[in-house]
Formats: C-alpha cells, sequence, structure tokens
C-alpha cells in the first residue's frame, strides 16, 4: 500500500517510495453524468439525480468492504449555481433526503462522515443537517465519507490563504515557516492523506476544480459510464487500473 501522500518537502520526495498501486487509501469521485442518463431515457434530469444517489450508497458500502479508508464524493460544486434554480433545488433536496434516510445505516456501519465546501452560503437546514452527519458520526472508526458539498478547489485554496494571513498578522506564524504543510493543515481536507485514485464518470476528462492541491500526485481514471449506472463491477475496473500503474513521485522506477 502506498502510505506516502504528500511528497512535499525535497526529503519526502527523496523517501517516496516508486511502485505499483496496490489498494488505494483515498479514492475521490467525480459523480458525473446523471443528466446524460436521464435525458437518454427521455425522463426528467432529477430523476438522473434520484438515480445519482443509489450509485452513492452502493458505492459507499463498496469501498468499506474493499477496505478502502477514505471515500471522496464530489456533490456539489461551487460552479453548480450556475444551473436552473429547479434544478438546484432538486439538488438540495436530495442532499437533505440522503441525509436524513442514511445517516442512521452509516452510523451503524462505522462510517466518519465529513463535509468539505463553502458552508455560509447554504440554507440553515441544509448547514444543520451537515453538522449533524459529522458529529452524529465523529467517533466512528470506519470508512471516512468526505462530501464535497458547494465545494470548489480554488476557493478552499484562497480560504487557506486568507487563513495563514490572518496568523501571520497575529503573529501565530512567521513567513518563512509557512510550507506546504502549513498550507494542507488550513485546507478543508486537513487531516486526510491525499486522493491516491480519483475517478470520473461520463467520459469527461477534466476535474472542474476538485482538489487541485491534493491531486498533485493522484492517478486519474476517466470512466464512459453515466454516474447512475456506475456499480462495482466499474469500481473494480477502476481499483484493477489503479493497481497497474506506477507511482513514482517524479523519481524513478522501482525496477531502475
Ligand atoms: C453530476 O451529473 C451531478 C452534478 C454535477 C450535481 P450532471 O448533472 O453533471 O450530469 P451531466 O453532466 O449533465 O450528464
Ligand atoms: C462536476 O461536474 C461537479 C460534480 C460532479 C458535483 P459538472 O458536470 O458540474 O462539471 P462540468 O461543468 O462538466 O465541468
Ligand atoms: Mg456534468
Amino acid at each position: 500500500m502506498t502510505v506516502v501522500t504528500e511528497p512535499a518537502t525535497a526529503a519526502e520526495v527523496a523517501g517516496a517510495v516508486a511502485g505499483g498501486g496496490g489498494l488505494p487509501t483515498h479514492v475521490a469521485i467525480i459523480m458525473d453524468g446523471n443528466g446524460r442518463w436521464a435525458q437518454k431515457r427521455h425522463l426528467p434530469r432529477a430523476e438522473g439525480h434520484r438515480r445519482g444517489v443509489e450509485a452513492v450508497r452502493r458505492t459507499v458500502r463498496a469501498a468499506a468492504a474493499r477496505g478502502i479508508r477514505y471515500l471522496t464524493i464530489y456533490s456539489f460544486s461551487s460552479e453548480n449555481w450556475r444551473r436552473p434554480a429547479s434544478e438546484i433545488a432538486d439538488l438540495m433536496n436530495l442532499l437533505k433526503l440522503f441525509v436524513r434516510r442514511d445517516l442512521a445505516e452509516l452510523h451503524r456501519a462505522n462510517v466518519r462522515v465529513r463535509i468539505i465546501g463553502e458552508r455560509a452560503d447554504l440554507q440553515p437546514d441544509i448547514t444543520a443537517l451537515l453538522e449533524e452527519a459529522e458529529s452524529v458520526t465523529r467517533d466512528n472508526t470506519g470508512l471516512t465519507l468526505v462530501v464535497a458539498f458547494n465545494y470548489g478547489s480554488r476557493q478552499e485554496i484562497v480560504r487557506a490563504a486568507r487563513r495563514i494571513a490572518e496568523d501571520v498578522l497575529a503573529g501565530r506564524l512567521a513567513p518563512e515557516a509557512i510550507d506546504s504543510a502549513a498550507v494542507a493543515a488550513r485546507l478543508d481536507l486537513a487531516g486526510v492523506p491525499d486522493p491516491d485514485l480519483i475517478i470520473r464518470t461520463s467520459g469527461e476528462q477534466r476535474l472542474s476544480n476538485f482538489l487541485l492541491w491534493q491531486a498533485a500526485y493522484a492517478e486519474l481514471v476517466f470512466l464512459p459510464v453515466l454516474w447512475p449506472d456506475f456499480d462495482e463491477a466499474t469500481f473494480d475496473e477502476a481499483l484493477a487500473e489503479f493497481a497497474r500503474r506506477e507511482r513514482r513521485y517524479g523519481g524513478l522506477s522501482a525496477s531502475s
């Protein structure tokens, strides 16, 4: 298993072990293609999103069963506010339903829930549910499920930069002490190892403002499947592809 997740300094880079992927510690997924799934069936886009939540349930179970420690899912981006108000409302309602219906089961399964993204612009009932999901599951020791909601990576980095500036102004941090660990510690995902594998469904091949800092050495796997059709078999395909990759972190091949 790859343990070096943030080769931040020269020493860490030198110490990073090149080699095969094995089982990823942290898998992050850009769940894309709900709208196209629905369009193909002449169904409303909301139906695609509803079926997308079922794929989330399957994926959480599959990740836990395979011994993956961290699963991050991109549920709503800071740019998704550009969609029609009715679709935004559908997505907000689905999040509420998911937390209300699934929180007890997630808790029973020893899943710890963490939410990343900007909470300030969300409706108070949604913020309350997100906080409940985190506090109820805080002490769980199984899979950590990170839900990226109203998340944008540039915004996350900007917030971290502001915190650094505040700490410097307050005399808590010297400018020379700012290193990549200091930045990482102020990101929403602080304390979680960087993703080893990022999967995007639907055939699109871009990051769409997802985990830009943390993706530095992630393996990227793009799958043609639309998110509502994502199942254990497609998950295993992505994991097998990851296992075939050779991670070098800027070093040399393990065999050379
Ligand atoms: C992903 O599916 C879900 C969200 C972005 C919230 P899309 O809604 O982006 O589906 P497509 O890309 O239009 O098919
Ligand atoms: C990325 O998908 C965001 C989520 C999956 C939540 P989008 O469908 O919003 O991304 P673009 O617009 O195609 O880049
Ligand atoms: Mg999309």
